[in-house]
C-alpha cells in the first residue's frame, strides 16, 4: 500500500534543528517512510496523493510516561505533594480500575483523546489488575496507537485496598504476559517505584525482564521525601538508582520518570547504562516535586524524553507538555542567574518526538524506514499565516496548542 502526503513537511532530525520541506511529498510504502521529495518520483505518478495544500505535516508525539487509569482523575486532587497525593487520591482511584466496565470506559476515552491530540506512541502504566490492563492494551491497539503498557507491580505501601502479595504480583505478571497478544501494544515490566516494591519482587521482575527481553519503566528521584524514604527502606543502597540496578532493572531499555533530584553520581549511572530520563514538567509542578535540570542532562549526553505523567500532569496534549518543558527550563535559567541555557522550541519538540526513536528501534526525524507517524495541522484560522515562514508557523502551532487544528493523524495508516 502506498501513501503519499503533500504539504509543508517538518522533520526534527537533530535536537536543535528542524528540517523544512516546503510544498513537498512524503511517501510511504506499507506504512513505512520511503522518503521526502520536492517533486514526486516518476514511479508514483499514478498513485493517489493526499494533498494537504498549505498545511503543516510533522512527526506525531510520543508520551513516554503516563498512567492510564489515572485518566479518570485528570485535573483533580492536585493540592498535595507526591506521597500524600498517592495515598489520598491516586491509589484509591487506581484500585477502582479492577472494575472491568470502568476500565473499558476509561480506556476508550483515553485512547480517543490521545489520538485526537496527535499522540501515537505511549509508554504507559496501567494498574495492578491484569484483566483491566489487557482491556487498556486492547483499546489503545484498536485506536491505532503503538508502544508499551505495563501491569503495575506493588507489594508494599499501597494501603489497605491497593496492594498485592509478592507471590500474587509475580503470578499475575506471568498470567498477564501470556495473554499479551496485540498488534502494536507490547508489555513492559513496571515496578511502581522502590517504596512500593520489596527487594524480592524487584529481583524476580528483573529476572522476568531479562528472560523475556522486555523493557522496564519506573519512577526515580521525583520528590525529596520519597528519596529519604528509599534510604530508610533500602539501607544497602547508597543511592536510589542502585535499588533498581541491584536487581537488573537498569538497562538501555529502562525508562525512569522524573529524576528531579538525581545527584551527579546518579546522573553518571544513568548515562553509563543508557537509561532514559522521562521529563514530566507538568507533574513536577502540580505535585510540587521540583525542577529537573534537563539542559544539564542533555549536555552530559543523557537520553531525555518527555511524558505527560497524567494525572500528576494535567494535560494529555504534548503541545502543552512541550511548552511546560520550555517554561520550567526558563525557571532554571532564571534561577541560575541566566547561566544555564533554557530549552528551545526545537529541543523540546525533539524530546517529544525523535528522542524516543531509539526506544522504538527507529531513527530520529521522518527517516527512511520509520513508521509514517505524523500529524497534519491546519493553522489557517490564525492571522498572519501568509507572512510567516514555515518554521515560524510551526513554532507558533506548538505554542498555540490548538488540538482542533489537527486535521489528520497517521501511525502507519490514517488513524484520525
Ligand atoms: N511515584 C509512584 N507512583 C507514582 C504515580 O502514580 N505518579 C507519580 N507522579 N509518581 C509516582
Ligand atoms: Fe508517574
Amino acid at each position: 500500500m502506498i501513501t503519499i502526503l503533500k504539504g509543508n513537511i517538518i522533520s526534527a532530525d537533530k535536537i536543535n534543528e528542524f528540517k523544512i520541506f516546503k510544498d513537498s511529498y512524503l511517501v510511504a510504502e506499507d506504512g513505512k517512510i520511503v522518503g521526502i521529495f520536492e517533486k514526486l518520483p516518476q514511479k508514483y505518478k499514478d498513485e493517489k496523493v493526499e494533498d494537504y495544500g498549505n498545511k503543516l505535516i510533522f512527526q506525531a508525539f510520543s508520551d513516554m510516561h503516563l498512567h492510564g487509569p489515572q485518566y479518570a482523575m485528570l485535573g483533580t486532587g492536585l493540592d498535595l505533594q507526591l506521597l500524600d497525593w498517592l495515598n489520598t487520591y491516586t491509589f484509591p482511584v487506581e484500585a477502582q480500575f479492577k472494575d472491568q466496565e470502568l476500565a473499558r470506559d476509561v480506556s476508550q476515552k483515553l485512547a480517543k483523546e490521545l489520538v485526537r491530540n496527535g499522540t501515537t506512541r505511549v509508554c504507559m502504566f496501567s494498574s495492578t489488575h491484569v484483566d483491566s490492563t489487557l482491556i487498556l492494551m486492547e483499546e489503545l491497539d484498536k485506536a491505532g496507537i503503538s508502544g508499551y503498557v505495563g501491569k503495575v507491580n506493588m507489594d508494599r505501601n499501597g494501603g489497605k485496598n491497593y496492594q498485592e502479595t509478592t507471590e500474587e504480583s509475580l503470578k499475575e505478571t506471568k498470567r498477564w504476559l501470556a495473554k499479551c497478544n496485540f498488534k502494536n501494544i507490547k508489555p513492559i515490566i513496571t515496578p511502581r517505584f522502590t517504596p512500593a516494591c520489596s527487594d524480592e519482587l524487584l529481583k524476580q521482575l528483573g529476572k522476568i525482564a531479562i528472560k523475556s527481553e522486555l523493557p522496564i519503566q519506573s519512577h526515580l528521584s521525583e520528590n525529596k521525601n520519597e528519596i529519604e524514604w528509599v534510604k530508610k527502606l533500602c539501607p544497602d543502597s547508597k543511592e536510589y538508582w542502585e535499588t533498581y540496578k541491584k536487581h537488573k532493572l537498569w538497562t538501555n531499555k529502562t525508562l525512569m520518570a522524573h529524576c528531579v533530584h538525581s545527584t551527579e553520581s546518579e546522573l553518571e549511572a544513568i548515562k553509563k547504562a543508557g537509561v532514559y530520563v522521562v521529563h514530566c514538567p507538568s507533574s513536577n509542578q502540580n505535585v510540587i516535586s521540583g525542577y529537573a535540570q534537563i539542559k544539564e542532562m542533555l549536555n552530559k549526553g543523557i537520553r531525555v524524553v518527555l511524558g505527560s505523567d497524567i494525572a500528576g500532569g494535567d494535560h494529555i496534549s504534548m503541545f502543552e507538555n512541550i511548552v511546560d518543558a520550555i517554561k520550567v527550563s526558563k525557571g532554571n535559567h532564571y534561577n541560575s542567574n541566566y547561566k544555564i541555557p533554557f530549552l528551545t522550541v526545537e529541543e523540546a519538540f525533539y524530546l517529544a518526538t525523535s528522542a524516543s526513536a531509539p526506544f522504538f528501534n527507529e531513527r530520529p526525524g521522518l527517516a527512511k524506514n520509520n513508521v509514517l507517524n505524523v500529524i497534519v495541522l491546519d493553522d489557517s484560522n490564525l492571522a498572519f499565516t501568509d507572512k510567516l515562514s514555515i518554521k515560524e508557523r510551526f513554532k507558533r502551532a506548538i505554542y498555540t496548542r490548538q488540538k482542533d487544528a489537527i486535521v489528520a493523524v497517521y501511525n502507519g495508516v490514517k488513524i484520525y
